[in-house]
């Protein structure tokens, strides 16, 4: 597919690295000239899906996270994040409104919230191998 730009991130999944991970991305999507709203969305959808991997991908140990964005035709900012951590079995019940393995401290809102800020959104998952997130927003056009 033709690109006009992209980047690839790649970190351990440090807790720290969530603040970092939409920092960086809003960074790169600026020069898409996006609205405050789109901006906050595609910051809100990154850290739910980094929070994801930091969380519940390594629960028990530092694990890498890679991060790429590209920006597609027709302002469409693409984004992809993906683990190799511990995988989820059953995808469907995972993207539920309040399904959580998390315990009380999580509400299980995270796959729903991006799926209603971005307009693509995917998971697949292989118990054991590891989760990607696949994530599309289109921004308007300003100019
Ligand atoms: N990267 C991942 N690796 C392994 N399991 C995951 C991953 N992302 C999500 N899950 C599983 O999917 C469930 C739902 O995720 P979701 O983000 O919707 O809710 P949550 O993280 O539990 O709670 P919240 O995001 O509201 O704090 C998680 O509880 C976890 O079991
Ligand atoms: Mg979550």
């Amino acid at each position: 597919m033709k690109f006009d730009n992209y980047m690839i991130l790649e970190f351990p999944s440090r807790s720290t690295n969530e603040a970092f991970a939409r920092s960086a991305v809003a960074c790169f999507a600026a020069q898409m000239d996006p609205t405050l709203e789109e901006l906050g969305d595609i910051r809100t959808a990154v850290s739910e899906a980094v929070t994801n991997c930091i969380v519940h991908a390594y629960p028990n140990e530092i694990g890498n996270i890679t991060l790429r964005c590209r920006i597609l035709k027709d302002n469409v900012l693409d984004i992809v994040i993906k683990d190799k951590g511990v995988g989820i079995t059953d995808v469907e019940q995972a993207r539920r409104p309040s399904f959580t393995t998390g315990g009380a401290e999580r509400s299980g809102m995270g796959f729903t919230i991006m799926e209603s800020f971005m307009t693509n959104f995917e998971v697949s998952s292989a118990s054991g191998k590891g989760t990607t997130v696949h994530m599309r927003r289109k921004l308007q056009r300003r100019k």
